[in-house]
């Protein structure tokens, strides 16, 4: 009696969902297969949380065909979604990348709307969702995340009505003005309401998208909640955070000890080491710190001789073209520092197009004396915390953009606005010049945030809510609006505490 429509229920009682999978798959030259650490800052949250739970993970595996097999890696049970290379283009490429990530980054760069893509993201979410009903066990809690997959719970709910479904946005959610440019803003915010509750970084984020329910698709909504057909969806902060413990077990490691010496060393041992480490795009200004750091050593408040910054800048989404466009702006940038500052044997800037293993991330953090992260627009930015995570002895100073989630953790950092390049200025030469007495007092108050709210505490808290989020499900019907008592106050709630 199986209906095609209504998958038979899978084995898993816990199913998360997102783009990618935690590993890459990577063809080498001689046709081998191998798998590789997945870039940015979703997979970083997420993986410790799924070591430990016996869930599944259901993902694409970062090459256009065929899916591979379910498999288990890291104690993990993972399971490919194939892409085509059409829907590579257009769906990941295209309407994820070029479309809904520069429109909920506030515009840095314009987003190109398509209407073919549209069509190609409703396809591909779709495959999404069934591939995780295909997983979930009867009544499975199933945790989706980020903007490519934003139609997913909505999907899910149709076919698997018996499951909890959560959503995490990792990015920022745009004000009204700006996600109004989207011509699908409504299917887009039905398809987010498929879900129990809904997670964003900030209260900002929520109040967006609480404002976007009601004017884009006519919902009353009432403190952080929303009232969608006879079911009341729930839309709160969850700023999501790191593996702390395990960012401190690596720091404190002989040979990660070893090693940031060893880099510091390989630099000419300077007396101030600065250090940029993001995906090269243009939301994490990087030009902009790039022209701070040069106009800095051109005025002479900064000596060459005596500074070194590294930026690691990992590829990412190299097929799109305002990456393309940024890799050259950032390349040519860094040549004209050198060429302008550097001497034979030493030059200003070590610019890394790579990505690294987190041995060396945490080596690095450890060498580093300012870590500069200076973005136009981020969801929360994990580099910051992962940097705090790993400083054990409490030296080391953060610059940190006020337009980063982690801005409003982080009090200690010294904090900018990064289009504002003599403030920057000015801020980088008071962190660098900042004594180890201000550095102790500012890098305990962050360490305390971190050590507290790590992402452990970040999943628990979110899970905790969807299981009562759910429970409000099962009398559905009865609270009518504000019913729900976890949603007392306005539409930008506040953080768990
Ligand atoms: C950010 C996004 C993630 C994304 C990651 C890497 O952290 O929030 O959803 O996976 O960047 O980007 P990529 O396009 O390589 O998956």
């Amino acid at each position: 009696m199986s209906d095609p429509d209504r998958p038979e229920p899978g084995e898993y009682d816990v199913v998360v969902v997102s783009n990618r999978l935690p590993v890459d798959r990577v063809e080498e030259p001689d046709g081998s297969v191998s798998w590789r650490s997945s870039p940015g800052g979703l997979v970083a949250a997420l993986e410790p949380f799924m070591r430990r739970t016996d869930g599944a993970w259901v993902g694409w595996s970062g090459a256009p065909g065929d899916a591979p097999e379910p498999f288990d890696e890291h104690d993990m049970h993972l399971v490919g979604v194939p892409l085509s290379e059409g829907e590579v283009a257009e769906y990941y490429e295209g309407f994820s990348n070029a479309t809904l990530w520069p429109l909920y980054h506030d515009v840095i760069a314009p987003p190109v709307f398509h209407r073919r893509w549209w069509d190609v993201y409703v396809q591909v979410n779709r495959r999404f969702a069934e591939a995780a009903a295909r997983q979930a066990s009867q009544g499975a809690t199933v945790w989706v995340h980020d903007y490519q997959l934003q139609l997913v719970p909505g999907m899910l709910r149709e076919i698997r009505p018996d499951l909890r479904i959560g959503f995490f946005d990792h990015i920022p959610f745009p004000g009204y003005e700006i996600f109004a440019q989207l011509p699908w803003r409504r299917q887009v915010v039905e398809g987010l309401l498929g879900a129990d509750l809904l997670g964003f970084q900030r209260g900002a984020d929520a109040a967006n998208f609480l404002r976007a329910c009601r004017r884009a698709a006519g919902l009353r909504t009432s403190g952080s909640t929303v009232r969608a057909g006879d079911r009341t969806v729930t839309a709160r902060a969850f700023p999501i955070s790191i593996d702390t413990p395990g960012f401190g077990d690596l720091a404190r490691r002989d040979d990660v000890q070893a090693r940031a010496k060893e880099i510091r060393e390989a630099l000419g041992d300077p007396r101030h080491l600065l250090l940029g480490v993001d995906r090269l795009d243009y939301t994490k200004g990087i030009l902009h710190r790039l022209k701070a750091f040069g106009e800095l050593l051109d005025d002479g408040r900064l000596d060459v001789h005596d500074t070194v910054l590294v930026q690691v800048a990992s590829p990412s989404r190299e097929r799109v073209e305002q990456y393309q466009a940024l890799r050259d702006e950032v390349e040519a940038t860094v040549g004209r520092i050198n060429g302008d500052h550097g001497e034979l044997g030493h030059q200003p800037v070590h610019y890394l197009h790579h990505s690294y293993p987190k041995e060396e991330m945490a080596a690095l953090y450890l060498a580093a004396d300012v870590m500069l992260v200076t973005s136009l627009r981020d969801g929360m930015n994990l580099v910051a915390k992962e940097f705090v995570a790993c400083r054990h002895d409490e030296t080391g100073a953060l610059v940190l953009s006020e337009f980063t989630g982690a801005a409003d953790e982080l009090g200690g950092a010294f904090l900018i606005n990064p289009h504002d390049i003599q403030g920057v200025k000015d801020t980088i030469v008071r962190a660098v010049e900042s004594g180890e007495r201000e550095q102790r007092r500012r890098m305990r108050t962050m360490r305390k945030r971190v050590r507290e709210h790590d992402v452990s505490r970040w999943a628990s808290d979110f899970l905790g809510a969807l299981d009562a989020a759910g429970g409000a499900r099962d009398d559905a019907g009865a609270p009518g609006e504000g019913g729900d008592a976890a949603t007392a106050g306005d539409g930008a709630a506040a953080a768990p505490a």
